[in-house]
């Protein structure tokens, strides 16, 4: 039967037969960055549209197409593309920075959907998912490099191993404007020959030519100066001193003079992270320094930091064994009236003790209840008769190795958990 109703284009359910492998990877974040110090921060989906157009740029592609943009009365609010702007939003809005001191910055994560109105195809969806870190408060090397260490810790855990980590620098307000007139001189001549995008670009924010898909112009762009050989001395030192702790993390990197990202509020070090096997999508994540987005969404001088995954295309590279558990402990496979009765007490009892146990809400014939046991992806079935509940032993029939043993209740919770 075709469904009358379908999710929108580029949006899909996450079904209970994948969301172990969502959990998975979220408890994984969690333990992993909260052993870093990062605590969760959770932000509204809907923030006003003009804190992205301040931050995230509004000659970037994201805020000139992509935003999901919703006007009610005068004011214009806009489903979150990314995560950094709502956040250093909130840090202000709530002076967090008053709890900033030297050396020990504000440092939080999240896990959440974003929005972007996109051409949908493998990797790239409309509502898509984000983990993400932001450290606010300090211009340390020391937590660019504190940051890469982690997403490694978390990438190993997962199973992540075959990555290639990009690094580049985008300079800051001291360099970036002479290198923005070398490169405008370097487009004058050629601009012509570029798409009609980047001729706009070109005159709004020629930075942004750089962020141009167009093969034909990439190939043309693949000549033009790069910002890493415009760096002030500050920023070289910087990023020469991030490079020095990845050494020392034996971290492997490349740097890329070319690598450009695709919001306006970065300063010095930018990153991304490509995994293979995802074809065009191929970047699981990507972030950067943001020295100057607090200052210029209102909050004092404070610099920030941090990255964002995307979920969809990570877990498409997280090994498929990873975080099968299953939801389920134990199938209870109930004989008869009597044990149906009995097990409506006992499977009580296991719940009460942190057993994840299910059994059929009214007596149904062996051979289903095991089949539903195996749907389930039960670690074990688990008999209860008359002359079980009699004897006060149960069957325990291991359900991967096909064994069984007999167990009373009291070691059944212990075996169980
Ligand atoms: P971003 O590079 O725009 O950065 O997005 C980060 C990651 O989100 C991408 O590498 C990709 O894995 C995923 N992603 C982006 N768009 C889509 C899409 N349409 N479908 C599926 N996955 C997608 C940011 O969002 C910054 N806020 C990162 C950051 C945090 N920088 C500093 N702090």
């Amino acid at each position: 039967m075709k469904p009358r109703y379908q999710a929108p284009r580029g949006v899909r359910d996450i079904l209970p037969d994948e969301i172990d492998r969502w959990q998975f990877v979220e408890r994984t974040c969690r333990a992993v960055f909260e052993r870093y110090g990062f605590r969760e921060i959770r932000t509204p989906i809907l923030e006003a549209t003009e804190l992205f157009e301040r931050s995230v740029g509004a000659s970037t592609d994201i805020v000139r197409k992509e935003m999901y943009t919703i006007e009610r009365g005068d004011e214009s609010f806009s489903l979150r593309p990314e995560n950094t702007a709502p956040v250093v939003r909130a840090f202000v809005e709530h002076a967090l920075y008053r709890g900033v001191a030297a050396g020990y910055p504000e440092k939080v994560y999240y896990i959440g959907p974003m929005f972007r109105y996109e051409r949908p195809q493998k990797g790239r969806q409309r509502q898509f998912h984000q983990i993400g870190v932001e450290v606010l408060g300090t211009v340390e090397p020391m937590a660019d490099g504190e940051i890469l260490e982690m997403l490694w810790a978390f990438l190993d855990e997962l199973g992540v191993t075959d990555r290639e980590l990009l690094l580049g620098s985008v300079g800051d307000d001291a360099c970036r404007p002479g290198y923005r007139k070398r490169l405008v001189d370097w487009l004058e001549p050629r601009v012509d020959s570029l798409c009609e995008d980047c001729r706009r670009r070109f005159h709004e924010n020629p930075l942004r030519v750089l962020d141009c898909k167009v093969d034909a112009d990439r190939r043309i762009l693949a000549e033009a100066p790069t910002m890493l050989e415009s760096l002030c001395a500050d920023c070289s030192d910087h990023l020469g001193a991030v490079r020095g702790l990845l050494d020392r993390f034996g971290i492997e990197y490349r740097l890329d003079p070319r690598l450009v990202r695709g919001l306006d509020y970065y300063q010095r070090t930018v990153f991304e992270v490509l995994a293979s096997g995802l074809g065009a999508q191929n970047a699981i994540l990507g972030g950067g320094r943001y020295d100057g987005l607090v200052e210029s969404l209102g909050g004092p001088s404070v610099p920030g930091i941090g990255f964002a995954i995307g979920m969809e295309r990570l877990l498409s590279v997280v090994p498929p064994d990873r975080g099968r558990k299953g939801t389920t402990d134990v199938v209870a496979i109930t004989l008869g009236k009597e044990g149906w009765e009995g097990a409506v007490e006992l499977v009580r009892r296991l719940r009460r003790k942190g057993v994840r146990a299910v059994m059929p809400l009214r007596e149904r014939p062996m051979g289903a209840q095991l089949k539903r046991a195996d749907r389930l992806g039960a670690r074990f079935a688990l008999f209860v008769g008359a002359d079980e509940l009699a004897a006060g032993r149960f069957g325990l029939k291991d359900l991967s190795s096909g064994e069984q043993e007999s167990v009373d209740e009291a070691s059944l919770a212990e075996r169980l958990v």
